[in-house]
């Protein structure tokens, strides 16, 4: 495995790579590296041949009382994973390559648009014109075919792909299913920040999305019945937990349901044991 921290050193071997007929994929990371980006570090290997994981904690997509500076770091353990499950070009570029005049010295943004409206984009103002401004320089830096991305972030995954459509990076993006614990806890570096107890009545979440969409399957089509049944079933099993949003989304345009539902639906929740903010969503067909 290949390890620079400079766009030109990357920009060297990702082109030695194409002109050799290899195509690209990107895995763009904030690093603290878990099996959720083990597996798409997975499916890059599996679908391109030059496999490129990047971290790089965004400064621009923490709001001012986030976790930013906190955030968990093991740059030894990641390089080793990272070779491990197949990256072949590990990319960690400084602060100054990302932001040449720093976080506040950017003056053009990616604007996300009305897919940041709502769940995440209302709760975290500015995270994603963040996560797209950085995502937007990486694929202008490391000129991907292919770039991967969870599910578990379903909403950012949504609106990376609408910029690369309307902005035309030639980048096809790629999405791959929420990688979980056995107890059904999506996997997040910010796990690590949960007590046993937090960790535990964590597990609610995973339970509360299967039964609304057990609910859907059995008939029910109403957005606040299947909320107030998520946020009470969260109440009963996590007594720990304080809910930021559950929300039931059209799962194309990301925008709260007018009346009953009738399309593939995303239920998605965010929600928090003491100072982490944990994230799930399922997406549902009626
Ligand atoms: P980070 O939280 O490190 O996540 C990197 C990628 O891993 C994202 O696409 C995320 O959806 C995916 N991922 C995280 N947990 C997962 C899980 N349990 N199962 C499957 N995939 C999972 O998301 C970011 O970083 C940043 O916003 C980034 C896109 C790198 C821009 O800074």
């Amino acid at each position: 495995m290949d390890e620079v921290t400079t766009g030109s050193e990357a920009r060297q071997i990702v082109r030695r790579a194409r002109c050799a007929g290899c195509s690209i994929g990107l895995v763009p990371t904030m690093g603290y590296l878990h099996e959720g980006h083990l597996s798409l570090v997975a499916a890059a290997r599996h679908e391109t041949d030059l496999v490129v994981t990047s971290i790089f904690v965004n400064p621009t997509q923490f709001g001012p009382n986030e976790d930013f500076e906190r955030y968990p770091r093991d740059m030894e353990r990641d390089r080793q994973l990272a070779a491990a499950t197949g990256t072949d070009l590990l990319v960690v570029p400084s602060g100054t390559e990302m932001y040449p005049d720093g976080p506040q010295g950017q003056r053009v943004w990616v604007e996300p648009g009305p897919l940041a409206k709502y769940l995440c984009g209302a709760s975290r103002p500015g995270h994603f014109r963040g996560v797209a401004t950085v995502v937007a320089k990486l694929f202008a830096m490391l000129e991907p075919d292919r770039a991967y991305f969870g599910e578990k972030d379903f909403q950012q995954a949504a609106i990376i792909r609408r910029m690369a459509r309307d902005l035309g990076f030639p980048v096809e993006v790629r999405t791959v299913p929420t990688v979980r614990e056995a107890s059904g806890l999506a996997r997040s570096s910010r796990n690590v920040y949960l007590s046993g107890e937090e960790r535990e009545q964590a597990s609610v979440l995973r339970a509360a999305l299967l039964e609304a969409a057990g609910n859907i399957a059995a008939g029910e089509r109403d957005p606040s019945a299947l909320e107030a049944a998520i946020r009470s079933r969260i109440a009963s099993g996590a007594p720990a937990a304080r809910v930021d949003y559950v929300s039931v989304v059209d799962a194309q345009t990301l925008q709260p349901l007018e009346g009953y539902i009738e399309r593939d639906v995303l239920v998605a929740l965010a929600v928090y044991f003491g100072g982490t903010r944990l994230i799930d969503n399922i997406t549902v067909s009626p």
